[in-house]
């Protein structure tokens, strides 16, 4: 029996996926290419050159996947809409068969009591517009803001609240500095207009959702930083880290300002990207701050003095999940209370919109820690005054999990990759019981 967290009647349990990730049929009903087949294709790219043509083929057998949801018991599903589908190049018409999917998708969610959440970017930009610069350009900003407004106008009716971009700060790091996931290029500090950029975009479909009555939220990667030691230099090289990572995507939002960057190489402020009204636009332009929380991160001052201000260390002592990442589930209460802390009043509510692990056994008992650690410490949170509305785990399915391929399984369900049988683990049948116990409490 899972133990009921002390968490308010009204909080959200759910599940997150992504487009990219699960739904496959890359080439049908007229979908354009996305970066990630281009990056797929790319020798080496991927983890056994896995790519996501057929992905859990979701496209086909999402009435399946609804109905596991159903029976989970969740009250929302963080689901996200490929742009490629709705846009073929990124501008333009609409595709009426990419949208009637979500469409189909977001009716049958109503009709089990299931509140859609959508997500308009989880990283698969359409081919064109990296052809013209990405994420690297302004224009893909207002390109973004019409696609949010394409799609508000057919699932606005049923949508009451939008995820605008997934993640922001790994799109930049991995996808425009390290070149780990697409678009593959490897920009390092260079990639810094990219992340204005997406919260640019993210602030001018904002708008665009709210005239139409909508909340909107972002979905923030954070972590709580810590030094190796307690050395100057090693502070330091924390506060280097605290801020490229979490407040440079979450400053602007909630205070109207970017962190000064000019301590690290950064002269003009992420390299000329930030025009006069940007700020305005981005600041207080969410309802709610979506909160990724994987782990932890600990650093210490850079061996070598030329490149990035920090160097990442091992956390020691801790157990780790099958993709080798530390276990802490407090540093889930403890970024909460930092997140207040920092921003104070100005902080909105939070729901967190990932969390979750990768084990691949059935009886999946290290995930039922894990997620029963991470609700708790939630709870804890909440207990000492940080307002939390959800909590959705990553991910329902095993699915296509970027460069790692298909190797690493974070799903409540177990899938076949070969044949798409979908058998629930251990964790769905905790999560599913920890769901009806604390609804009795409502
Ligand atoms: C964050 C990403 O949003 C998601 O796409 C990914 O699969 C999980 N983390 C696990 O790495």
């Amino acid at each position: 029996m899972p133990h009921i967290p002390a968490l308010p009647p009204t909080f959200r349990w759910g599940v997150s996926t992504a487009a990219y990730q699960i739904e496959g049929a890359t080439e049908e009903d007229g979908r354009g290419p996305s970066v990630w087949d281009a990056f797929t294709a790319r020798p080496g790219a991927i983890r056994n050159a896995h790519h996501a043509r057929t992905a859990c083929d979701h496209y086909h057998r999402w009435p399946e996947d609804i109905a596991l949801m159903r029976e989970l018991g969740v009250d929302a599903y963080r689901f996200s809409i490929a742009w490629p589908r709705v846009q073929p190049t990124g501008r333009g018409p609409v595709n009426e068969s990419g949208l009637a999917f979500y469409d189909r998708l977001t009716d049958e969610l109503l009709s089990h009591g299931i509140t859609p959440l959508p997500t308009l970017f989880h990283w698969d930009l359409p081919q064109a517009l990296e052809d013209g610069g990405g994420w690297l350009t302004r224009d893909t900003a207002y390109r973004f803001a019409e696609y949010a407004a394409h799609t508000a106008d057919r699932l606005g009716d049923r949508v009451p609240e939008w995820i605008t971009l997934n993640e922001p700060f790994v799109h930049t790091v991995f996808g425009y500095a390290l070149g780990r996931h697409a678009p593959g290029r490897t920009l390092l500090l260079d990639a810094l207009p990219t992340a204005h950029h997406q919260l640019l975009g993210h602030a001018l479909a904002a708008r665009v959702l709210r005239e139409r009555g909508a909340r909107v939220l972002i979905a923030n990667n954070c972590t709580p930083v810590h030094p190796a030691s307690g050395t100057p230099a090693d502070l330091a090289a924390a506060e280097a880290y605290d801020t490229l990572h979490n407040h440079l995507f979450n400053d602007p939002l909630l205070t109207g300002r970017y962190p000064d960057l000019s301590g690290y190489a950064v002269d003009e402020e992420l390299g000329g990207a930030v025009l006069d009204g940007d700020l305005a636009l981005i600041h207080q332009s969410v309802d709610g701050l979506g909160v990724n929380y994987y782990n932890p991160t600990h650093v210490s001052a850079p061996a070598d003095a030329g490149g990035l201000p920090f160097d990442l260390v091992p956390i020691e002592g801790v157990p780790r999940t099958a993709f080798g990442w530390p276990v802490v589930p407090d540093g889930l209460r403890e970024l909460l209370l930092r997140l207040g802390r920092r921003y104070g009043q100005a902080l909105v509510p939070i729901t967190i919109t990932e969390n979750g692990c990768s084990y691949p056994a059935l009886d999946d008992t290290e995930r039922v820690d894990f997620l029963d650690g991470h609700i708790r410490a939630v709870a804890d949170a909440v207990a000492e005054g940080i307002d939390v509305r959800g909590y959705f785990v990553w991910t329902l399915i095993d699915n296509f999990e970027w460069a790692e391929g298909y190797t690493q399984r974070f799903g409540l369900v177990h899938v076949d990759h070969t044949t798409q049988t979908r058998t629930p683990r251990t964790s769905y049948r905790w999560y599913r019981e920890l769901i009806a116990a604390h609804r009795g409490t409502r």
